[in-house]
């Protein structure tokens, strides 16, 4: 089985950061979400993974490069603009040939895995078997109608009136039988290739696809708040390692994970938190639900349930919660005072808070 992992897009629900990052790289407890779903796939016994990239492909190559340091070989395949999920396959077509695959989406994060599920595939080789997951909501995606014996009766893209709470994941396992489906489908109304259209061309001409339910946390990383969500989920597992250096005036508290290179100084840190390598946290409180990237500074301040990314800086701000703060990002204040402050700051922006 080969995977093809789909990180183009435009991210437009990820602005201001998909300005300058493709959202896949967004770090989720300090590592980016595609890190997180190769390592899924290589829990599946997969090693050859294509990824389709769009314009943030440069980026996602530096930070993946061949794919050896996962114990995988990927291939880059570029797609010029988001025309659709089912688009990408086609651009893969060469690539795949004539073998099964797994299509992951690369913003998706089910990080309880999926390979028992792989496994149903393998064993009973449906045409086609997507991943579900009952949401209270499934406007927002695709959901399937499914009969007592997991099969697929219908599936439809975001309906206004779902049939059934069971959400499509961004996890896929398709035979060959799908390029058939691809060819045969015209975009939808929104312009695109929509591979839940492929899917129910299969269902339509008789052909058998099985749905499992994915009863762990899912988590679609496209908005900010998911993103965030995903961080205290993620947060959950860590536990307590401490490789950069701790200062006697300083306190850690629970699972809190001090990478290598990074210090903290006359600091409280409330765990769960992660502070990166190269950071340094003076003078501070940070956590719970915290993950500070690399090489940030965060001086006289506190911030709880946030992420900060590589290069940050926040100084004199007291009391930050549920903020995002972009790559190379400022936030300081001009004076001292008790009021929360929530920030959505983009990458290299410069924000100053009366505190
Ligand atoms: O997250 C699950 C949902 O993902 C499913 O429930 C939906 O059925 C499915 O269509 C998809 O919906 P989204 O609207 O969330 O898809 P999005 O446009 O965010 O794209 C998903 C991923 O695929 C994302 O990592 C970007 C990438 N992509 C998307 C398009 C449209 C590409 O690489 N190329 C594309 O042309």
């Amino acid at each position: 089985m080969k995977a093809l992992v789909l990180s183009g897009g435009s991210g437009t629900r990820l602005r201001p950061f998909s300005y300058s990052m493709p959202k896949q790289l967004m770090p989720i407890a300090n590592r980016p979400v595609l890190e997180h779903v190769l390592e899924n796939i290589r829990a599946l016994g997969v090693s050859e993974v294509a990824v389709v990239v769009g314009d943030g492909g440069p980026q996602i190559r530096a930070a993946l490069g061949d794919g050896a340091r996962l114990g995988l070989r990927i291939t880059y395949i570029r797609q010029e603009q988001p025309l659709g999920l089912a688009h990408c396959v086609k651009l893969a077509r060469d690539y795949l040939g004539d073998d099964d695959f797994v299509m992951y989406l690369g913003d998706n994060m089910l990080p309880q895995g999926v390979t028992d599920i792989a496994e149903d595939f393998r064993t009973l080789r449906p045409c086609a078997q997507v991943v579900v997951h009952k949401v209270a909501d499934p406007r927002a995606f695709g959901v399937a109608e499914v009969a007592a014996d997991g099969r697929v009766t219908r599936l439809v893209e975001k309906p206004e009136q779902p049939r059934s709470d069971l959400a499509l994941t961004g996890v896929y396992f398709f035979t060959p039988a799908i390029h058939e489906a691809i060819d045969s489908i015209t975009p939808s109304a929104r312009g695109e290739l929509e591979i839940t259209d492929a899917i129910q061309w299969l269902v339509s001409s008789g052909a058998t696809v099985a749905a499992r339910e994915y009863t762990g946390y899912w988590k679609d990383t496209g908005r900010v708040e998911d993103v965030l969500d995903c961080n205290r989920e993620l947060l959950d597992g860590v536990s307590r390692s401490v490789g950069g250096h701790v200062d006697a005036e300083s306190l850690l508290i629970g699972p809190v994970v001090v990478e290598p290179g990074a210090g903290i100084v006359r600091s409280r840190i409330v765990g769960p938190a992660i502070v990166g390598a190269g950071s340094l946290v003076i003078d501070s409180q940070v956590g719970p639900y915290t993950s500070i990237g690399r090489d940030c500074r965060i001086k006289d301040s506190g911030l709880d349930r946030s992420i900060v990314l590589d290069g940050a800086s926040v100084s004199r701000v007291p009391a930050l919660r549920g903020s995002l703060i972009g790559r190379s990002a400022a936030v300081t204040s001009a004076d001292a005072g008790g009021a929360h402050h929530r920030l959505v700051v983009g990458d290299h922006t410069r924000v100053e808070v009366a505190a």
